[in-house]
């Protein structure tokens, strides 16, 4: 098993050393660590949930060149899994990402468990220098007043449409800690969610020329 993880963990490394829209492997080995503390916690498989957040944005539309081919990838890397394991982690890394936050919810503890994770290094200070990354590497401005949150979106429109930083966290951000599955993800979610609302309105404040 630790060779396993070991081989997984310098393909991943190698592969996203330098993605440049905030999924890069930092990312990863931080969703990695926090999946297996709220596994712990949460008495998931620590392993599967170790597996699947080291995959889990391979096949990824933001890295994979299709999804498709990101998910025979990731289909390939896992060989030396049994079959139902295999089939476990496939299941998680399909059903885990928000796009745009029309999904059903996910099932297993330890798919509940990664999402959390990956979510969790979405918002907080982190997930604030993630948002300004991701949205610099697509030409997004920061903040335009003229340009209304959006709700509703479908997946098209959450990738394509124009939006800007700052409304991502009302598109999106604000509504992760609301999402948590477990209650550990529920907890840790708690600080860094109060820390976006507080840069929000410190932002909104210099915004106006209030601070
Ligand atoms: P998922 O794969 O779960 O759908 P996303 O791609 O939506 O995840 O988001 C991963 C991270 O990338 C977000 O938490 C955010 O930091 C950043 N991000 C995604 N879309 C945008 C966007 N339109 N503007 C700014 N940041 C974004
Ligand atoms: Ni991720």
């Amino acid at each position: 098993m630790d060779t396993i993880l070991s081989e997984l963990r310098t393909y991943v490394r190698q592969k996203l050393e330098r993605e440049g829209s905030g999924h890069d492997w930092h990312h990863i080995d931080r969703v990695v660590k926090q999946a297996k503390r709220i596994a712990d916690e949460e008495k998931a498989n620590t392993f599967i949930c170790e597996v699947a957040a080291l995959v889990h944005d391979l096949a990824d539309d933001k890295v994979a060149s299709s999804e498709q081919e990101g998910l025979s990838e990731v289909e390939a890397l896992l060989y030396q899994l049994n079959a139902a394991d295999r089939e476990h982690v496939m299941e998680i890394i399909t059903t885990i990402s928000y796009k745009g936050g029309n999904r059903p919810p996910v099932k297993s503890l330890e798919a509940q468990v990664v999402q959390d994770a990956d979510r969790l290094d979405a918002i907080g200070a982190i997930g604030i220098a993630r948002t300004f990354v991701y949205a610099g590497s697509k030409g997004e401005l920061i903040y335009d007043p003229s340009i209304e949150p959006r709700t509703n979106m479908t997946m098209d429109a959450y990738r394509n449409e124009q939006s800007t930083a700052i409304n991502h966290f009302y598109e999106k951000l604000l509504k992760l800690k609301d999402l948590m599955n477990t209650e550990t993800g529920k907890s840790l979610a708690e600080e860094r969610h109060e820390f976006i609302q507080s840069f929000l309105s410190q932002f909104h404040g210099e915004w106006e020329g209030n601070r």
